[in-house]
């Protein structure tokens, strides 16, 4: 068999502490596990809520391939033009048509091509086109440039994870769930060879309440009044997976799951 193909998958990157996560573990993740790519989402990078384009660059710089978001994509108005001119940011695939960028791409990766496929659920998150009809529109293209193809499910509700991972089984190389901040410990290969986590994580500050300060976050949950959320400060870690992949069919080998701090 061919060298399998690993790819790094980062979840969710949240304000400045996941920021500086990615910029100081990102590198030396890649280069330790021997990485032919890394997939970062980026949907809550500019203190919580969206992403700019200075930041895209950023973790661009920093050795991420490909860049995924989710219902936060849109927060930072600056990034419709970004979005528009740098493909390596994807949007979820089942906007509406007419939406600004797009939801899937195929890169390289060494000798090989690697596409992956931004998707949305609509549980308890805006309705969207449905994600399993847009999968397979998608995926019925993207495979004639290559079978190895990575889903980024964004979703609130991990039974739509599920769902998409089943779904997909035996169609793409790995479902992994974004969104929810929250490591899931579900890591598997489905029986036709599809890797599979109903959440990757986040990266971002390890005591916080997905990602905000815990004070202020507490405090709309107690006295049930708005506030304005700030990420919390302190120390902060990355979280995500890496998967291995025969080149040669697109199946998923392995899914091993990562919780990296980072050192003060
Ligand atoms: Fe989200």
């Amino acid at each position: 068999m061919t060298r399998p193909l690993t790819i790094l998958c980062v979840g969710d990157v949240f304000g400045e502490p996941g920021r500086r996560a990615v910029a100081h573990l990102l590198p030396r993740l890649k280069k330790q596990h021997v990485a032919d790519l890394a997939i970062v989402n980026v949907e809550n990078a500019a203190a919580g809520f969206g992403v700019t384009p200075a930041i895209a660059r950023d973790i661009l710089d920093h050795g991420a391939d490909v860049m995924t978001s989710g219902n936060h994509i849109w927060d930072k108005k600056e990034i419709i033009e970004y979005i528009v001119k740098e493909n390596l940011l994807l949007r979820p695939a089942n906007f509406p048509p007419g939406a600004p960028g797009a939801g899937s791409i195929v890169v390289k990766a060494g000798p090989h091509r690697v596409a992956v496929l931004n998707l949305m659920g609509r549980v308890f998150l805006p309705s969207l086109d449905c994600p399993f009809r847009k999968a397979d529109d998608e995926i019925a293209h993207l495979r004639q440039e290559t079978a190895i193809i990575i889903v980024d499910m964004h979703a609130e509700a991990t039974s739509e994870s599920q769902a998409m991972g089943w779904y997909l089984d035996g169609r793409v190389s790995a479902v992994v769930g974004t969104h929810r901040h929250v490591q899931t410990a579900d890591e598997r290969i489905l029986p036709k060879g599809t890797a599979y986590i109903t959440d990757l994580g986040m990266t971002g500050p390890t005591d916080s309440i997905i990602g905000v300060d815990p004070a202020i976050a507490l405090q709309r949950f107690v006295s049930q009044m708005p506030n304005r959320f700030e990420p919390a400060k302190g120390p902060a870690m990355l979280q995500g997976v890496v998967i291995r992949i025969d080149p040669d069919t697109g199946r998923g080998l392995s899914i091993e799951r990562l919780r990296v701090p980072l050192a003060d």
